[in-house]
């Protein structure tokens, strides 16, 4: 798993870490970058051993800049469609992940890096984070589905804003609008708060939060009964031996022990 070019990727009591790793060109995303992500993603929906997956950049100056421009600029109207399913693709496999995976911002995320933090299901962010869809000010618009996760994190007035004007703003800003949930002073305690986070959300029963995700992510899909599918994890959850586990141990006074069964 670490033979990789552009990325590396540990597993440390079962929580993944990935950290897109070309500092030169501040983890810009290039083709052969975003292939790699996706294999780790495989590897967070297979293994066994992975309960969660974070997703930082390297150093401390950048997330993810953006795809990787000098690529964008050879597109053209043969091979762009496919440059835009690749990367939404990739990235819905991420939010629809039943594993919960947490974008750490570490700096700028800026095009396909805000697209990507906006694929992840919860983002922190260091306080020299800058967000922001700047493709208007390259001709083009946001295709790794930054049009349509944006427009729903923020609302429609705070999106236009941004990608019509395609401006970065601050770690402190983009909380404010609901961009990121928290903002940290530097890039250690970012790292710290994001373990804590993703510990405090694997003390739960890993099926009901796979679920969560899925009912969540539904509520969001135009044509899908949301509701719908929130009756049916909920009583599929009840068919679980965590779900047998989760209440016991409640009334038993002690701590649950879940199996993910
Ligand atoms: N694609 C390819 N290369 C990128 C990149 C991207 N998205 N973002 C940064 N880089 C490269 C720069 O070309 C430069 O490479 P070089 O040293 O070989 O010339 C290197 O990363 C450092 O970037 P630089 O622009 O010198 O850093 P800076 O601190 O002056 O500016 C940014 C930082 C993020 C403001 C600036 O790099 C930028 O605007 N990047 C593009 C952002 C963008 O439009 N992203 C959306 C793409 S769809």
């Amino acid at each position: 798993m670490n033979s990789f070019k552009n990325i590396q990727f540990d597993s440390l009591e079962n929580i993944g870490f990935l950290q897109i790793n070309r500092p030169d060109k501040l983890n810009a995303l290039n083709d052969e970058t975003l292939d790699e992500i996706n294999a780790v993603i495989s590897k967070v929906y297979e293994d066994p051993s992975v309960h969660a997956l974070i997703i930082t950049g390297s150093g401390d100056k950048a997330f993810v800049a953006g795809a990787d421009i000098s690529e964008i600029a050879q597109l053209n109207e043969n091979t762009a469609k496919e440059f835009s399913l690749k990367g939404q693709n990739i990235f819905s496999r991420i939010e629809n992940c039943h594993k919960p995976v947490v974008a750490a911002i570490n700096g700028f995320a800026l095009g396909g890096g805000c697209e990507l933090a906006l694929s992840c299901h919860i983002r922190y962010a260091s306080e020299n984070a800058k967000l922001g869809q700047p493709e208007v000010s390259l001709g083009i618009t946001p295709g790794y589905g930054g049009t349509q996760r944006l427009t729903h994190l923020v609302g429609k007035g705070m999106a236009f804003e941004l990608m019509m004007t395609g401006k970065m703003i601050s770690a402190q800003e983009a909380e404010k609008t609901g961009l990121i949930n928290k903002v940290f002073p530097d890039k250690e305690t970012l790292l710290n708060a994001t373990h804590d986070l993703i510990k405090s959300i694997l003390k739960n029963a890993p099926l009901a939060v796979g679920r969560v995700i899925r009912a969540g992510n539904d509520a969001l899909k135009t044509g899908v009964d949301g509701f719908k599918t929130e009756v049916e994890m909920f009583t599929e959850s009840v068919n679980t031996e965590d779900f047998r586990e989760g209440t016991k141990a409640f009334l038993d006074k002690r701590k649950p022990n879940f199996k993910a069964k």
